[in-house]
């Protein structure tokens, strides 16, 4: 075990965890942020997305010896962030997207960094962004829908 300091939604936390503990697990066992989902636990299906640093990631991937001072966001900061529900969030909302909701913390985080980096990305640019994104219930088209239609709300 090893005492290390976490950035998390803007908040510092201190967590007692063995260092190669997956972030995922800090983050749901540790620091009660459960919105992040265990998937495949294998870096294959993209339900356990963060940002760090604003970048997409798959926490379940990433030891928490290697976060050091950079920032974490997880689905309950992009809330936050915002002070009411994120364009992507409304989006989602809005078209409907979420069937059985497992994987989509993980797709709006990716669709958050995505838009930050693209703030108008045309299709191709968001089936290569959310390609490591799965949805076993088959939302794709509602979620390249509710992308465009939050990249046109974000630019109004
Ligand atoms: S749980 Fe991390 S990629 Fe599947
Ligand atoms: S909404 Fe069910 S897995 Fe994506």
């Amino acid at each position: 075990m090893s005492k290390m300091n976490l950035k998390v939604n803007g908040k510092q936390y201190e967590v007692d965890v063995d260092p190669s503990t997956p972030v995922l697990w800090v983050l749901r066992d540790h620091l009660n942020l459960i919105g992040t989902k265990f998937g495949c636990g294998v870096g294959s299906c993209g339900a356990c997305t963060i940002h760090l640093n604003g970048r997409a990631l798959k926490s379940c991937q990433l030891p928490v010896s290697a976060v050091g001072t950079q920032a974490i966001t997880t689905i309950e900061g992009i809330v936050a962030e915002m002070g009411e529900l994120h364009p992507v969030q409304k989006a989602w909302l809005e078209l409907d997207v979420a069937q059985c909701g497992y994987c989509q913390t993980g797709q709006i985080m990716a669709a958050v960094a995505l838009l930050k980096t693209k703030p108008n990305p045309t299709d191709e640019e968001i089936e290569s962004a959310m390609t490591g994104n799965l949805c076993r219930c088959g939302t794709y088209i509602r979620i390249k829908a509710a992308i465009h239609q939050a990249a046109k709300s974000s630019t109004k």
